[in-house]
């Protein structure tokens, strides 16, 4: 099983609370994913220090550092490849990816974001939600592509809206979703159990299901 594990590795800017999800659920040798690197764009991003206490390889590729994005772009992409990696988690990686480093990595860049696309696109999702009134709301892990948190979805999980819910307490309720669907979506690419079709990621298997809904509903 452990020959097969797909190099993995996690692009950071912030706290890493995804990151940690990840690299708990890589600690399971059964996990079809090992991290091989974390990198951060951010110097003292506090996710390096956890990945550091994990025992993980760190590196920090500071992109004001360079004169331009693909400059930047190409200094990660030789960490990346330096590291083995076949697969790239963003979690909380504040930085637009160009066409080039996109298409460096089609169908092995992966996203989190909290929002239930193809709803809630961009920033202050957890705000629009309730200003919009919806009743359910959640996060959404996806393949990446030029467009800005577009993009195959790979799983989703869902959580209630709640009439007293402020952005902070439903961002808190979906944050937690987050960190139970992104392993569920490594894992399900990993593995080779979602594969990309048309535009589409279809879930291979009766037992390998991509969504969730909260058991923390509090209704
Ligand atoms: C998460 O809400 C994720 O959905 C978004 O950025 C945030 C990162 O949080 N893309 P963390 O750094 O993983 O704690």
């Amino acid at each position: 099983m452990s020959a097969a594990r797909k190099k993995t590795a996690i692009l950071i800017s912030g706290r890493g609370s995804n990151m940690t999800a990840l690299i708990a659920a890589a600690a399971d040798p059964a996990f079809p994913a090992e991290i091989v690197l974390v990198l951060s764009n951010r110097p003292g991003a506090p996710g390096l220090e956890r990945a550091a206490a994990a025992g993980l390889a760190t590196a920090t590729v500071d992109h004001k550092a360079y004169p331009d994005r693909e400059a930047f772009e190409r200094d990660m992409d030789a960490r990346l490849t330096g590291a083995g990696a076949e697969l790239v988690c963003l979690a909380g990686f504040m930085r637009v990816l160009t066409p080039w480093f996109i298409g460096r990595w089609t169908g092995r860049l992966i996203n989190i974001h909290p929002s239930l696309m193809p709803a809630f696109r961009g920033l202050h999702t957890h705000e629009r939600a309730i200003a919009e009134g919806v009743k359910i709301h959640g996060c959404t892990v996806h393949h990446v592509v030029p467009d800005v948190d577009a993009g195959p979805i790979i799983a989703q999980a869902a959580v209630p809206v709640l009439s007293e819910d402020t952005p902070e307490t439903l961002g808190a309720r979906v944050l937690e979703a987050e960190h139970r669907v992104y392993p569920l979506a490594l894992a399900l690419t990993a593995s080779g159990r979602a594969v990309l079709e048309g535009g589409r990621v279809i879930t291979l298997g009766t037992t390998a299901s991509s969504a969730l809904i909260s058991p923390n509903s509090g209704v």
